[in-house]
């Protein structure tokens, strides 16, 4: 059989599971082993190093490592036999929280590296060639890996931007205050040299990423007088830049939703009507025993002002079904919840109890077969709502950013303001432009639009 690699330089496959905030963290991956003289390659099979960036949120998620690290281990033994070899690295959330544990498992992993400490991956490159061991660098050092990072390259009309990262709000169920660390954010310089840099590139759209990223909060820019900014106002000074036209942010925390924010939603057009804001459950006791910081009213309530002040918002959420102690008729709490608010989309999960977090101790687990019958309950009626919204939409004009090409002839997709897939017939030449598309149908996960006439250069 011929070697994939022939002839080839080195390449790496990055396999991302979990988050956009991996999603980002693996471009940043490309882009760091490019000077070294990595492709990217397709498969692992052509590929001289993988690397598997990890999420450790749930469980399924976190066993899907070690699966897939046996079928690399199946590659790796057959290279070394021809006397070549395969380099493999773990890194993400799953590396952070389990290094010792993949080291004895998987013995043939080269690097363990965390979310924090990517941007050492060409000196942990060089360690694994020389002493053909594991090496393991889970430090937390945020700042210096933002600035150890090298220039992005951008692809396509849209990217995302994390500006913050970690958690302190130590929610019972969740490992990220553990695997991801304390809230840190960017400086305002250091987001918009990146923003400028990607609106150079020809990126019109931004999702500015982090674990609680409405709990970004820097000081003003070198040489601006002033109080700490918040997320709000790094908005407005994001929408000042030239090129970029449109803004979002995930995910937000109900706790840190302040006015400055809301006002800015309201006021600045660039920000898209879309709010992705989880309430993980709909009973007090339930958010209580989550340690979310709020009650079921306080969040109703929270909406009620955001859509008073940008009637046109969509909103998504989280939830957990089965957290230990949840009753059905706690479970009936979150289900009115979600018809009190209306949601355009969400996700939804059966709780997973994740080792060393509180939750996971906690008496009441609820069994396995309550959890899938109010997952599905749950999942069926956010599923009314989503179609519910996507059909309200059939008859109007959305503006639409283009963003690839689809799977038929002169078909291109691209997204509304809210989040929507949306299938138009258009030249090639419009990827990357944003037009209005009158939106005439909808099918099970995108909606359906032609072209408004006359109005096809924008
Ligand atoms: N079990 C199930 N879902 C979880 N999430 C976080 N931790 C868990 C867990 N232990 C969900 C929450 C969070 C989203 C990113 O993942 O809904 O908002
Ligand atoms: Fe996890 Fe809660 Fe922090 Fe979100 S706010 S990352 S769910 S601990």
């Amino acid at each position: 059989m011929t070697d994939p690699r022939q002839n080839q330089g080195k390449s790496v496959f990055i396999r991302t599971y979990g988050c956009q905030m991996n999603v980002y963290d693996s471009e940043r991956i490309v882009g760091l082993l490019k000077p070294l003289g990595y492709g990217v390659a397709e498969t692992p099979d052509s590929a001289d190093l993988v690397v598997l960036n990890t999420c450790h949120i749930r469980e399924k998620a976190a066993e899907k490592v070690y699966s897939d690290l046996g079928r690399l281990k199946v590659i790796k033994k057959s290279r070394n036999k021809s006397g070549d070899d395969l380099k493999i690295a773990v890194a993400g959330c799953v590396a952070q929280a389990e290094g010792a544990e993949i080291t004895a498992r998987a013995p043939y992993v080269n690097m363990v590296v965390g979310p924090q400490a990517y941007h050492r991956l060409p000196e942990l490159l060089a360690r694994a060639a020389r002493e053909n061991g594991e090496v393991l660098d889970t430090d937390f050092a945020v700042e210096e890996k933002f600035d150890r990072l090298a220039e992005r390259t951008a692809d396509g009309p849209t990217a995302f931007l994390t500006i913050q990262e970690g958690c302190d709000k130590f929610c019972t169920f969740c490992v990220v205050p553990y695997t991801r660390g304390a809230e840190v954010s960017r400086s305002v310089d250091a987001v918009v040299a990146e923003a400028r840099s990607l609106a150079a590139q020809g990126v019109r759209e931004v999702t500015l990423l982090g674990q609680n990223v409405n709990a970004w909060a820097s000081a003003p820019p070198a040489g601006m007088a002033g109080n700490t900014w918040g997320l709000g106002e790094l908005c407005r000074h994001l929408a000042k830049i030239d090129g970029l036209d449109r803004i979002r942010f995930t995910t937000s925390h109900p706790r840190d939703m302040d006015d400055g924010l809301i006002a800015a939603l309201a006021e600045e057009e660039k920000l898209m009507p879309y709010l992705h804001l989880p309430v993980q459950a709909g009973s007090d006791k339930i958010l209580k025993a989550m340690n979310r910081g709020h009650t079921a009213e306080h969040y109703v309530k929270l909406i009620e002002r955001i859509r008073a002040e940008r009637p046109d918002i969509a909103l998504s959420g989280d939830f957990i079904v089965g957290f230990p102690g949840e009753t059905s008729e706690d479970f009936k709490a979150t289900l009115d919840l979600v018809e009190a608010v209306g949601y355009a989309s969400a996700y939804s999960f059966k709780y997973s109890r994740r080792p060393g977090t509180p939750g996971a101790a906690m008496q009441k687990q609820v069994p396995e077969d309550q959890k899938s019958e109010h997952l599905a309950q749950l999942q069926a009626l956010l599923e009314r709502q989503r179609v519910e919204f996507n059909q309200k939409q059939v008859g109007q004009s959305l503006t639409v950013l283009f963003e690839r090409e689809g799977r038929k002839n002169g078909q291109l997709i691209g997204r509304s303001p809210y989040l929507q897939s949306v299938h138009v017939s258009a030249p090639k030449s419009m990827l990357g432009s944003i037009a209005p598309v009158s939106i005439e149908g909808v099918t099970p996960n995108a909606l359906a639009g032609v072209l408004k006439e006359g109005e096809y250069a924008a």
